[in-house]
């Protein structure tokens, strides 16, 4: 009995501490690195209880999809920039910054890319071209873009896409040309769950490794950390420390800590498994500021409120609430409890 009135006790302190935070105090006011969520033009548009979070809460800003290749270069000799420049103009709006997401990738290609056929040479062309126009049109709006995202499988090896299929050392290629597009852009490679995959991240740090010794430009490792109530915290921080060694900037790209992750339809959220995710999130932050202060580039959630996570849709999961915000976008108390940690810091 003495137990659970603990736990009740536990599971309730962050709604408790709630208490003492009001309304025009942020998370971003008081972290000393930029609070980021990827973003939705149409429920910027349509939604104002996310567009008001989304200004208020957020002072970096990523598009969740509308930078990739399929949306943004839908034919070999269009690219389509209103989504984008939408999500640009909303970040200069709020005075935050932008970051850009992403320029190869495997997955979200144009139809019209699988359709290519042509010789190295041609290949070249399509991908540098692809790259320079976009980072061309963003120059000096963007701050660091994820030049390549996710190209590694678990074993450590390349994995394969139309990319890796026609181009030789397509990512040193590929970092290359968005740095000629571009100088004072921050370029990015970015990938997910390096925690418990050791070969995958050997494979990261051995293309830093090589980049380096090349001279090829790569300035930050991107974490995607969709991790969850269960991911292990020596796994976590292990692959931490391993980014952090490289020297180069660090971002924790798309921030989501999911609770049901077997996707149990009888899934409550209750006061244990808050405070499990709670934890989760401090876990992310300590580990984050104690990273040297000029490494800091950020950390970005993958979206704001819990009903607009991808893990709901892409996964057919509605009972999943990875994020900082609930379903009518108020602060759970994950948020409180950071609020409090980084306050008494
Ligand atoms: O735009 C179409 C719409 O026209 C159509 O009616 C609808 C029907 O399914 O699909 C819409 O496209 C969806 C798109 O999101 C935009 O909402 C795709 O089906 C859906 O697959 C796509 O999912 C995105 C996913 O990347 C694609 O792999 C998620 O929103 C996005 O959150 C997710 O983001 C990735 C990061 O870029 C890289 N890291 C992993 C992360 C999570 O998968």
């Amino acid at each position: 009995m003495k137990r659970i009135i603990t736990l009740l006790l536990l599971g309730l302190a962050p709604f408790l501490q709630a208490q003492q935070i009001n309304s025009t105090n942020f998370l971003k006011q008081i972290i000393p690195f930029p609070l980021g969520a990827s973003l939705n033009p149409r429920l910027l548009e349509e939604n104002l209880a996310y567009r008001t979070l989304a200004a208020s809460e957020f002072n970096s800003i990523t598009a969740e999809n509308h930078m990739k290749m399929a949306l943004i270069h839908p034919e070999a000799n269009r690219f389509d920039f209103v989504k984008g420049d939408e999500i640009v103009a909303f970040a200069k709006k709020n005075k935050s910054r932008v970051h850009g997401h992403t320029l190869v990738w495997h997955n979200q290609t144009a139809q019209w890319m699988k359709d290519f056929q042509g010789d190295q040479q041609a290949w070249e062309n399509l991908l540098k071209n692809h790259i320079q126009t976009i980072v061309k049109h963003y120059q000096g709006q963007i701050a660091g873009w994820d030049v390549v995202n996710e190209a590694f499988l678990d074993d450590g090896s390349l994995r394969p896409s139309i990319w890796a299929d026609h181009i030789p050392d397509y990512l040193a290629k590929s970092f290359t040309w968005a740095h000629e597009a571009d100088s004072k852009a921050l370029l990015f490679y970015n990938d997910y769950g390096q925690d418990g995959k050791p070969k995958k991240m050997e494979a990261i740090l051995n293309m830093v490794q090589d980049f380096k010794k090349r001279q090829i430009p790569i300035h930050g490792l991107g974490l995607q950390m969709h991790i969850s109530i269960q991911s292990k915290n020596e796994e976590i921080k292990q692959v931490i420390d391993q980014s952090t060694a490289t020297g180069l900037h660090i971002h924790f790209s798309e921030v989501d800590v999911a609770v049901n992750p077997k996707n149990n339809p009888d899934f409550v959220m209750d006061t244990i498994v808050q405070k499990a995710q709670s934890e989760k999130f401090l876990l992310l932050f300590s580990s984050y500021a104690a990273i040297p202060v000029k490494q800091q580039y950020g950390i970005t959630f993958w979206n704001v409120g819990d009903k607009d996570s991808w893990l709901r849709g892409y996964f057919k999961r509605p009972k999943e609430y990875p994020l900082l915000f609930d379903e009518s976008y108020q602060r759970k108390g994950a948020y409180e409890e950071l609020y409090q940690w980084v306050k008494k810091k």
